[in-house]
């Protein structure tokens, strides 16, 4: 399976999404690779501690690195450039495209899937960084996705300052620990909406390119062959 995380620059939290669904897929997969396709190599940065459960590889190196990989996650670097989005979508099996609850996102998120449009491959929007003081805010982003046809994935992050203490120390949110070193109270918040956002993700890549999970956990864990006669 291979997904891609990509769209618009700047802190959307590419990296860090495409850094969370590898953790939680490696729980379940065999073996999980993060290609890091970004210039700013930020997915290497985070996992330079050797601290996560999985490889993160330099794009130059992910054609070897991925041989035997289950799922493989890019990192996908922000373009505008035509050649540049057909190549990672060639690549994928299905797209993530982070948006956060601001007008700005809301557009370039929309301009790409226009471009997105035009290609055989499913993809959804994530809304990440939700603020719960503007819920509004995010339905409303939400809501403008799906009138311009968008699949916008049910699960939404929280904006959290976990994620920050959890990248600072290169661990995933689950482990973010306070400067006191006490864990963060607020950790499995943003832990358990990567692991619903998972699910869905899993849902959408097309079954013929779908693999079997090595140890299921909390999803549906009919065999495929079951799940697609049913
Ligand atoms: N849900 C979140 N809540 C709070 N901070 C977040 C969240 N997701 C990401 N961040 C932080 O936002 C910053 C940018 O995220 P990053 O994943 O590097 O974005 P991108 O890869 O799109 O440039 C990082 O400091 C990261 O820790
Ligand atoms: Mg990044």
């Amino acid at each position: 399976m291979f997904v891609t995380v990509f769209g618009q620059k700047g802190g959307v939290a590419k990296t860090c999404t495409s850094v969370h669904l590898a953790s939680i897929w490696s729980n379940q997969y065999q073996s999980v690779v993060l290609v890091d396709a970004d210039r700013n190599r930020s997915a290497s940065a985070y996992g330079a501690r050797g601290l996560l459960n999985f490889e993160v590889a330099p794009i130059e190196a992910a054609a070897k690195a991925t041989r035997y990989s289950d799922v493989v996650v890019t990192d996908g670097q922000a373009s505008s450039s035509q050649e540049e989005i057909k190549n990672l979508v060639d690549g994928a099996d299905v797209i993530i495209l982070p948006t956060a609850a601001q007008t700005r996102s809301l557009e370039l998120t929309l301009e790409m899937a226009e471009h997105l449009k035009q290609f055989n491959v499913p993809f959804a929007a994530l809304l990440v960084k939700v603020d719960s003081r503007k819920a509004k805010a995010a339905r409303e982003i939400r809501q403008a996705l799906e009138a311009a046809g968008i699949e916008v994935l049910r699960a939404q992050i929280p904006l959290l300052a976990a994620f920050e203490k959890a990248e600072n120390a290169g661990v995933t949110v689950d482990q973010a620990v306070s400067a006191a070193g006490k864990s963060d109270p607020r950790r499995m918040i943003g832990w358990h909406a990567y692991t619903k956002a998972c699910e869905e993700i899993v849902e959408l890549v097309p079954q013929r390119t779908n693999v079997i999970p090595m140890h299921p956990i909390g999803w549906d864990t009919t065999p495929l062959e079951d799940r697609r006669a049913a």
